[in-house]
């Protein structure tokens, strides 16, 4: 059998990016991708795409309708797939036993009955959301508890690693593609099948072939190791401000040794995004199921380490503002957790917003993707305030970086965008409120420029 039907189950920021390469990669292949939320479909469906990820808008207008469908249709396109993806979200638990940190597995579950049930021929049914280990097997049981004894199912996991912002880079260039399948002469076949298709662009070499367990492992070990990485390297940065070093030259140093490599030391403000704590968190409670408390300590230190460093960053805001903000315009650039997209989930910029705001602050918000709807939601969330009125009165939304810092005291970097690096901070600094300060969370700025200027310039891991 030749894979030529693919369902794709979940039209979030790893289904909809993915299954778009793959379309482009082998026009042979027919793609779908569904999803229960019949608004995200109409978006891929659209001028406008639900995310913002540089150089997709041009893959999905030459393949949707070619070969690359979004659609609602769940079950029917589950029953015209050779092949079918799980890619929806596997947040963390907010109730029960596990709450605040194991995996909520419950999407993920719901789309293997939906597969057990509608299915009427074989299928491969790959495991692409990030999960707990040994999530494929309960994956299997269920499948396997169907009622059509003709029908079998191989489960693979393939795990995703891209980045957003860069995820089409990432997907047509992966470091890797893991493909974990079970030690049969069928986990094998499925294994190859799958292979086919990413041969289509990916050499064999970046093909790792493993067992389920060591795939599902893989996924979680790999963003803790790349959390542990700014963790470190924000730990640096705290002794660079005690001690007067500069932890841009101390990274430079550090990653010039071959060993260690120079890619992920940029101290910041703290990491965010869906991820790094998501899959920390699952770890952590892993380790504790698995009854390894020295090894969960260990991976909650990463955690530890990146609430201690928002939190820093923030008091340093208001202890340098004269150890109050209260009633203070403040701008904020940036709300997204990274640059390049419009996601804000976990995005430091919400923690620091939000220790701001508690202090009675008022907040200028300006970001050139994240929608101001999302910026609201995110700042009136039940985690973020129980005072919802009181957060929309105190925070303005500009699409003008000039306006929004127009009469303020203060500007905050909280996402690293290149157009920031660029602003005439001449002409901000003319028509803000004097001392006028900048924060520069993700040292992107010239700092001894806008020193010259006028500024009162703080950043991290240097005085
Ligand atoms: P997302 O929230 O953007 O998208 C998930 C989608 O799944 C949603 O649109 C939701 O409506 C849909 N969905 C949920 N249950 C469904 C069901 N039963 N049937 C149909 N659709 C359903 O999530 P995401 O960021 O794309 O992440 C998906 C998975 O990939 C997660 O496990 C995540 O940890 C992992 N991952 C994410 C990234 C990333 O950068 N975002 C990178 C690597 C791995
Ligand atoms: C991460 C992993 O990189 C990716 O492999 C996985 O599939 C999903 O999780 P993502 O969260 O999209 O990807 O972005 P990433 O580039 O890893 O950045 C995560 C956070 O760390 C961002 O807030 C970023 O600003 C921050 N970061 C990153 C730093 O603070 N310093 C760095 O040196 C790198």
């Amino acid at each position: 059998m030749a894979i030529t039907k693919i369902c794709c189950i979940g039209a979030g920021y790893v289904g909809g990016p993915t299954c778009s390469v793959i379309a482009m990669q082998c026009p042979h292949i027919k793609v779908t991708v569904v999803d229960i939320s019949a608004q995200r479909i109409s978006q891929w469906n659209s001028e406008k795409l639900p995310i913002y990820e540089p150089g997709l808008d041009d893959i999905v207008k030459k393949q949707r309708n070619v070969n690359l469908f979004f659609s609602t249709n769940i079950e029917e396109s589950i029953q015209e797939a050779d092949l079918i993806f799980i890619s929806v979200n596997t947040p963390t638990m907010t109730f029960g036993v596990g709450k605040g940190r194991a995996v909520d597995l419950t999407y993920v579950e719901n789309c293997a009955r939906t597969i057990a049930q509608v299915s009427t021929n074989n299928k491969i049914v790959v495991e692409k959301s990030t999960v707990s280990v040994r999530a494929a097997e309960n994956i299997l049981k269920i499948l396997n508890a169907n009622d059509k004894p003709n029908v079998k199912f191989q489960v693979l996991s393939n795990p995703e690693f891209l980045s957003e912002g860069v995820a089409v880079e990432n997907l047509l260039n992966p470091d890797r593609v893991i493909i974990g399948h079970e030690e049969t002469a069928d986990g094998l076949w499925a294994f190859k099948e799958l292979s086919k298709v990413y041969l289509n662009w990916i050499p064999e070499s970046k093909i790792l072939k493993t067992n389920i367990w060591s795939s599902e492992l893989t996924k979680l070990a790999a963003n803790a190791f790349l959390a542990d990485r700014i963790s470190s390297i924000n730990s640096i940065s705290v002794i660079c401000e005690a001690i007067g070093a500069d932890v841009s030259e101390v990274a430079k140093g550090i990653g010039l040794d071959s060993r260690i490599g120079p890619k992920f030391l940029q101290a910041s403000v703290g990491f965010g995004g869906s991820c790094f704590q998501k899959d920390l968190l699952n770890l952590v409670y892993i380790c504790e199921c698995l009854n390894l408390p020295q090894v969960a300590v260990y991976w909650q230190q990463v955690l530890d380490m990146n609430v201690y460093q928002k939190s820093r960053f923030s008091n340093k805001i208001i202890k340098s503002l004269c150890n109050t903000v209260t009633g203070k315009k403040i701008t904020m650039f940036g709300f997204a957790f990274k640059k390049d997209t419009g996601d804000t989930r976990e995005s430091p910029a919400i923690y620091v917003a939000k220790t701001l705001l508690d202090e009675g602050a008022k907040l200028n918000i300006y970001d050139p993707r994240v929608e101001p709807g999302q910026i609201k939601k995110d700042l009136t969330h039940l985690y973020v305030t129980d005072n919802p009125e009181n957060v929309i009165k105190s925070i303005e939304i500009h699409d003008n970086p000039y306006k929004a810092s127009h009469s303020t005291h203060a500007i905050i970097i909280c996402t690293e965008w290149d157009k920031f690096v660029n602003l005439d901070y001449e002409e901000i600094y003319k028509h803000m409120i004097k001392p006028a300060f900048i924060f520069d969370g993700r040292k992107i700025l010239n700092h001894k420029t806008l020193a010259t200027i006028g500024f009162q310039v703080h950043t991290i891991g240097k005085r």
